[in-house]
């Protein structure tokens, strides 16, 4: 399950655009002329070919796949990542950001973005941990407090430096970072969920990853390892009694439509890691590739701000619904869900990752 990827399904080699220098640079007045202005969540459709998603008008638009619906804040945000990055490179680099997992699901865009056939990929926790399992300690309950602690820990490099280069020499990906998922909770058909029996024999839909498996086994459920793009008719068709994600994915997957009883359990903060091409950052001018790094930086912490309003307004989504949002006790759910943390790690290494980010937690409480 960690061994990475062999399939090699490679998309074509013009999703990625032309090289740089194929054609005289735009300048920058020239350029910024030619951007609307536009807010997260904006479609970008603008320059000289329009496309929706897309910083147009530049030397070389880059790639960038996105399993995620249009309405979830991570497309918004990819799209103001292209026009910081052409504007800090004078229009040399923009970026055009593919929705709903339409150049292939996480694990895939895996493989194309280390064939390089496509440039960046926004991946989950859980995929990348299938590629490296140095990642796990990232990925498991209790290791974060909250998104502010991860955003700082994200953007240590005394911390993730040397982790976020350690796919390069093998698989040519370098992690930049990447977005916060926030809390993440179950989610059922029936309901509501005060207790492990409530959890009995209920079939809840899991990213492929050890540690959720072990996580929903432990409080009662069955897990049931499952592609995000098809949670919604499988719990449609029965096929699942219920998931668990956090409450942007699920309003804007619709999953309160098959789905209407939630259940803060508060399981794990998220991370969604954003791969580049390790060629593509090498075969940049150093000044362009810092500036993408930059822009990627101001982008990540923007997003920060922009998940704590979007999971406001998710939620009163969810009440307008008619969705049944239960608080369990406590004492229910959450020591099962740290031991479960715990008992994953045990490699040095990663009780040394896991220690780390926890002193973080202290350093930035003090
Ligand atoms: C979140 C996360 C995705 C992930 C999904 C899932 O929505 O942002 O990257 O794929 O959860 O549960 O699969």
């Amino acid at each position: 399950m960690r061994t990475p990827t062999s399939r090699r399904r490679g998309a074509p080699r013009s999703l990625a655009g032309p090289r740089p220098g194929a054609r005289e640079g735009v300048g920058r007045r020239g350029f910024l002329k030619s951007l609307p202005v536009l807010g997260a969540g904006t479609a970008l459709l603008g320059g000289c070919a329009s496309q929706e998603g897309a910083v147009t008008g530049v030397d070389r638009v880059l790639s960038i796949s996105l399993g995620q619906a249009e309405s979830h804040p991570s497309y918004g945000s990819l799209v103001s990542f292209g026009e910081r990055l052409a504007e800090a490179t004078d229009g040399r680099y923009g970026a055009r950001v593919y929705a709903n997992n339409s150049l292939g699901d996480q694990q895939e865009t895996v493989q194309l973005v280390s064939d390089g056939a496509i440039d960046m990929a926004v991946i989950s926790g859980t995929q990348i941990e299938n590629s490296s399992p140095r990642f796990l300690p990232m990925n498991v309950p209790g290791v974060f407090d909250d998104i502010d602690h991860q955003n700082r820990v994200m953007l240590d490099q005394s911390i993730v430096g040397e982790l976020f280069a350690s796919l390069e020499p093998q698989m040519r990906l370098t992690v930049l970072g990447g977005y916060s998922q926030g809390g993440r909770h179950l989610y059922t058909a029936q309901g509501p969920i005060e207790s492990v029996e409530d959890m009995a024999g209920l079939k809840i839909r899991v990213q492929e990853s050890e540690i959720f498996l072990r996580l929903i086994s432990d409080i009662g459920g069955v897990p049931t390892p499952m592609a995000y793009s098809e949670v919604y008719t499988g719990l449609q068709a029965g096929v699942l009694d219920g998931a668990e994600n956090n409450e942007i994915s699920y309003v804007t997957q619709r999953h309160y439509e098959v789905a209407g009883h939630f259940t803060l359990t508060n399981h794990l903060i998220g991370f969604d890691f954003l791969l580049a091409s390790t060629d593509l950052l090498e075969e940049m001018d150093e000044q362009d590739s810092e500036a993408l790094r930059e822009a990627w930086a101001e982008t990540q912490s923007e997003f920060v701000e922009i998940w704590k309003q979007e999971t406001e307004k998710a939620t009163q989504d969810m009440l307008d619904r008619g969705v049944v949002i239960t608080q369990p006790e406590p004492e229910v759910f959450a020591p099962i869900i740290e031991e479960a943390g715990l008992s994953i790690l045990e490699h040095p290494d990663d009780l040394a990752l896991y220690d780390a980010i926890r002193a973080a937690s202290e350093e930035g409480d003090a």
